[in-house]
């Protein structure tokens, strides 16, 4: 365990202030009033680990990440239970992702339970500020920079900066459930064989913007990413790996694209996969072309899509359109196969159904 020096602020903000702010979050827009950072610096390791009051972090202009995007990052949440607790959802995940993102970026690894006392210590101080309204949690952000200064680029950074911020949250799409419509990028790529597709680093995100702003441009949503190569393999979505239903009631059954190394390995595509056999639901990892999509929507064989992730849940989508045309899945609505993993996950986090994979961690 490492030994963190704990300064909390002078001053907390009055408690009707604090309801007010939470009534109406939004996502990622709202922070706590603390945060945590631990130094390391090559030959010296880990040192300096603080909980101290969310504020600005003083950089020199010529810090490597500015300039080199030496930076990743991991998403989590803690979620209010029942009885006034605090949980998070299978934050040794993160940590073991956390660090596997790192040896891409070749930045120094953080013990697990480095990573996980880190959230305990931060979500303590900022107890108060977790969400106890239905569907809001408290998102936690830990990300890694490298902050030597220098424009070499002969080696990677001598000094980091790990940093966990803390924002309570609505859902990531605002309003009701209700599926969002999908552009698929061709003239853009997300990550090629050999590339950073694997890790959470934010260059994956920076290179994404413009195929989410054509998205948006197409009247769409959200971005979906083909592979590299052929442009016709479905991989994910900008924040969200994907899932196909064949099938429905009793013969509904899963399929979702394999990791091949361009894809984020999500932490809820893993434990929809362990929790779909549960209810009796069959999953694969299957490779999946946009006309196999397109056709078995229209032969009534693929009958729901949803889009999983730490942030966006599962939320269903409806409406797929690409540079030759659109198609339209479940009528615009969401399927019972959704909607009843959706309520088995969100009723495990949110301590109202039973955790037979123990994913729950109280914090
Ligand atoms: N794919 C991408 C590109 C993401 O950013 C995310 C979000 O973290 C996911 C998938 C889903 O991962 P997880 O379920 O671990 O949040
Ligand atoms: C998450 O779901 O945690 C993500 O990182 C998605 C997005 C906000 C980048």
């Amino acid at each position: 365990m490492i030994e963190f020096d704990v300064k909390l602020a002078d001053q907390r903000k009055p408690a009707g202030e604090r309801e007010a702010l939470l009534a109406d979050p939004g996502f990622g827009q709202l922070f706590t009033e603390h945060m945590v950072t631990i130094e390391w610096t090559k030959g010296e390791g880990w040192h300096d680990a603080r909980l101290r009051p969310y504020g600005p972090l003083a950089l020199d202009p010529a810090t490597k990440v500015f300039h080199y995007a030496q930076e990743l990052f991991e998403g989590l949440k803690a979620y209010r239970q029942p009885d006034g607790s605090i949980v998070s959802f299978r934050p040794y995940a993160n940590a073991a992702r956390f660090n596997i993102s790192c040896d891409r970026m070749a930045m120094p690894r953080l013990p697990e339970e480095t990573f996980v006392q880190a959230l305990e210590l931060l979500v303590d101080a900022d107890r108060d500020w977790v969400p106890t309204r239905e569907g809001h949690s408290l998102y936690l952000r830990p990300f890694i920079i490298a902050t030597e200064t220098g424009m070499g680029v002969n080696a990677p950074s001598a000094r980091y900066l790990f940093c966990v911020i803390a924002s309570p949250s609505a859902a990531y799409f605002s309003g009701a459930i209700k599926p969002v419509s999908v552009w698929l990028s061709t003239e853009y790529t997300r990550a090629a064989p050999g590339g950073t597709g694997f890790a959470k680093c934010g260059g994956n995100y920076a290179a994404a913007f413009v195929a989410q702003q054509q998205a948006v441009e197409e009247g769409c949503d959200q971005v979906v990413w083909l592979d590299a190569a052929e442009h016709r393999w479905v991989e994910e979505m900008g924040g969200m790996n994907l899932f196909f239903v064949y099938g429905s009631g009793a013969e509904a059954r899963l399929v979702t694209p394999p990791l091949t190394g361009t894809l984020l390995p999500g932490i809820t595509r893993d434990s929809l996969l362990k929790l779909a056999p549960d209810l009796g639901i069959p999953v694969s990892e299957e490779k999946i072309s946009v006309e196999q999509w397109r056709d078995d929507v229209a032969s009534g064989a693929l009958t729901e899509a949803f889009a999983c992730g730490t942030a966006a849940v599962i939320t269903p989508v409806g409406r797929v359109k690409g540079a030759s045309g659109e198609f339209v899945i479940g009528g615009g609505a969401m399927g019972a196969t959704t909607a009843r993993l959706r309520e088995e996950l969100v009723g495990i986090q949110y301590g109202d159904k039973p955790d037979p994979h123990a994913w729950i961690t109280k914090l």
